[in-house]
């Protein structure tokens, strides 16, 4: 077991931005969605409840929701398969309280798992996009076909999230031996600011964290079991990255905290703690890292790994510390590994 605390910066020059769309005051109603025909009439509602219900497959479940509304999960939501690109599920409004209530989002990945993510069938992805400012919390996800959330909600905090895709761990008959689940991401953060994640665990065979783009971003006390650990990027060009807090959290295969079934027993996580550069990427800022007791156990490649040539395909690790190629202007400073 290593404990980590880490600053780091890096640097090369800068962009971007984005905001959110206004939304109308939530009306003084309760709205209970059952099917996607309650949808229009439910989200106008301050208070929206969700019953059990399956989701068509090929169709997003998209709430638009009032300013100030509260969506609560009265039971688990099924999604139907269809290989199609997706999203499964999208939140947006501004100052939107999510609550799971503990439920269940079942994405039926293993009906599409191949082992191939997303260059194998079509699967939709990602599997959540939560795009509400305020909070989301509280929602087991099972088994995400792909991406499991996609965060762009700003100012948004996340926590008590479960995402379960240990089954993707095993190989299954369309997988040619692989573990079924690929390219499963945890939590994507492309642009968003000011975001928490909390609480929250992954079991999954791809990025816990994946930091593409966003300010104020703060990652803390989650457990993530398997997969790739947590990522800042993959960067691509024109893009920022700043500010971010990754604390208090658990790199490992094994479950003791969680709710995970037992089966079945997880392949080690092959990183800890990165930031990955694309090797073709120009113009783009990563700064301001900071990592805080972060535990890691049995990871299978690096630790700690600055990568400055993501991917430069087989045979090109280990990565560079300095450029590659010329292609980027990247200075590393202020570096303190404890
Ligand atoms: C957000 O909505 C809640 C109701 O859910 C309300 O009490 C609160 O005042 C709102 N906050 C802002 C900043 O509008
Ligand atoms: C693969 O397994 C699934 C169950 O996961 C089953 O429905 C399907 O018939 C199997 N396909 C083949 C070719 O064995
Ligand atoms: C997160 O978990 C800690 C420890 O279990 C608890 O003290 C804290 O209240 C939780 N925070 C949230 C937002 O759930
Ligand atoms: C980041 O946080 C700081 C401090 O709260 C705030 O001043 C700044 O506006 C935030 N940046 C963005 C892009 O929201
Ligand atoms: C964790 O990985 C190690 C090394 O591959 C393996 O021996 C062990 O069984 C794994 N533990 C769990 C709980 O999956």
């Amino acid at each position: 077991m290593l404990t980590l605390g880490i600053i780091c910066t890096l640097l090369a020059s800068a962009f971007a931005r984005d905001t959110d769309p206004p939304a109308p005051m939530a009306k003084r109603c309760t709205g209970t969605i059952s099917s996607l025909a309650d949808v229009a009439a439910a989200q106008v509602c301050a208070t929206i409840i969700i019953n059990s219900f399956t989701v068509p497959g090929g169709q997003t479940f998209t709430i638009n929701a009032a300013t100030g509304a509260t969506i609560t999960m009265a039971g688990d939501v099924t999604f139907g398969f269809a290989e199609w690109a997706g999203p499964l599920m999208l939140v947006s409004g501004n100052n939107v309280t999510f609550n799971g209530n503990g439920h269940t989002l079942f994405g039926q990945g293993d009906l599409y798992w191949d082992g191939l993510g997303g260059s194998g069938v079509t699967k939709p992805a990602p599997f959540i996009r939560v795009n509400n400012a305020g909070s989301f919390s509280n929602v087991r996800i099972l088994n995400a076909p792909e991406r499991s959330i996609a965060v762009k909600g700003s100012p948004v905090t996340i926590s008590g999230i479960t995402i379960d895709n240990s089954l993707g761990d095993l190989p299954n008959n369309r997988s040619n031996g692989l573990p079924a689940g690929h390219n499963t991401d945890g939590f994507g953060i492309s642009n968003a600011n000011n975001v928490i994640i909390q609480n929250s665990s992954v079991h999954n065979q791809d990025d816990c964290l994946a930091v593409n783009g966003g300010t104020n971003v703060t990652f803390q006390n989650n457990v993530c079991i398997g997969g790739h650990g947590i990522s800042i990027g993959s960067i691509a060009s024109n893009v920022v990255v700043n500010n971010v807090h990754i604390t208090g959290n658990t790199v490992m295969n094994k479950s003791v905290v969680l709710p995970f079934s037992s089966l079945p027993p997880s392949p080690p996580p092959t990183n800890g703690l990165r930031i990955k550069t694309d090797a073709t990427a120009t113009a783009s800022t990563v700064s301001n890292i900071v990592y805080t007791n972060n535990k890691l156990s049995g990871i299978t490649q690096f630790g700690v790994l600055i990568d400055q040539s993501y991917y430069f395909g087989p045979g090109s690790w280990p990565p560079y510390l300095v450029g590659h190629l010329g292609a980027r202007e990247l200075g590393l400073e202020n570096c303190d590994w404890a």
